[in-house]
């Protein structure tokens, strides 16, 4: 078995159809996303039209949520740019997502941690705001009950991939649309990929053991760059044009 994971899209539809071509080069034919499919000061409108036309099976990120569940007002501005260009049919198909799945029967997907969808799971932020790795203690207590051999994260952005003791993966493939941003919870901190292509991860299963290979599709990243600052967004600007929040 061989298939694509991707995550994080935050409406960026130029990385999408990048890495869509990606996978199609590499004649892979099973996909599964990970959620935070439009929210970003960029194009939900786009993204939304080839993500829905695409009916992957797909889990619901906090952003998301934060779409539907969220009157318009309360929203951050990524957010609240992202609700603007999405239709009804976008916004019940956002609605009808899953918290989680389990696909084919051997893979788990969550879009942060099988108990949230907002927290960092294989890694977490210091009081100082350093994003350091989790310790695997605290990861392999959350993946209790998860019977399934390989199980799929997004939400940090950050591509690794962390064995637990018996064996199962854990595996987040990175984000498609969004290098680099910063949060203030649980204290204020940057997350950079510090690359600024767009990445997602090919799992096969070989001889009972998953192997997984990041990729790093280049994509014209200066066009979304230019697009965020349009829309008054220094910081996803320089995400997008250098992998950094400068
Ligand atoms: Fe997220």
């Amino acid at each position: 078995m061989i298939f694509a994971a991707i995550a994080d899209i935050h409406g960026n539809h130029l990385a999408l159809e990048a890495v869509l071509e990606d996978i199609r080069r590499l004649s892979i034919d099973a996909v599964v996303n990970l959620g935070d499919c439009f929210s970003g000061p960029l194009d939900a409108g786009k993204t939304a039209e080839i993500v829905l036309g695409l009916g992957l099976p797909t889990v619901r990120g906090n952003h998301d949520r934060y779409l539907v569940e969220q009157p318009l007002e309360a929203m951050g501005p990524s957010d609240a740019h992202a609700f603007r260009q999405l239709d009804d049919r976008s916004r019940d198909w956002l609605r009808a997502l899953p918290f989680d799945l389990v696909w084919r029967d051997e893979v788990y997907l969550c879009h942060a941690t099988p108990k949230d969808d907002s927290t960092y799971w294989l890694e977490t932020v210091t009081s100082e705001g350093h994003v350091v790795p989790r310790p695997a203690t605290e990861i392999e207590a959350w993946a209790e009950g998860i019977s399934e051999s390989l199980i799929l994260c997004g939400h940090t952005h950050l591509s690794r991939t962390v064995r637990l003791t018996d064996g199962r993966l854990v595996v987040n493939p990175g984000s498609i649309g969004c290098p680099a941003y910063t949060d203030d919870r649980p204290f204020p901190h940057k997350v950079e990929a510090r690359n600024v292509h767009a990445c997602y991860a090919v799992c096969e299963k070989r001889r009972d053991a998953w192997v997984v290979t990041f990729r790093q599709v280049p994509y014209d990243h200066m066009a979304m760059a230019e697009l965020a600052a349009a829309n008054g967004r220094p910081d996803w600007a320089s995400a997008l044009a250098t992998g950094f929040i400068r």
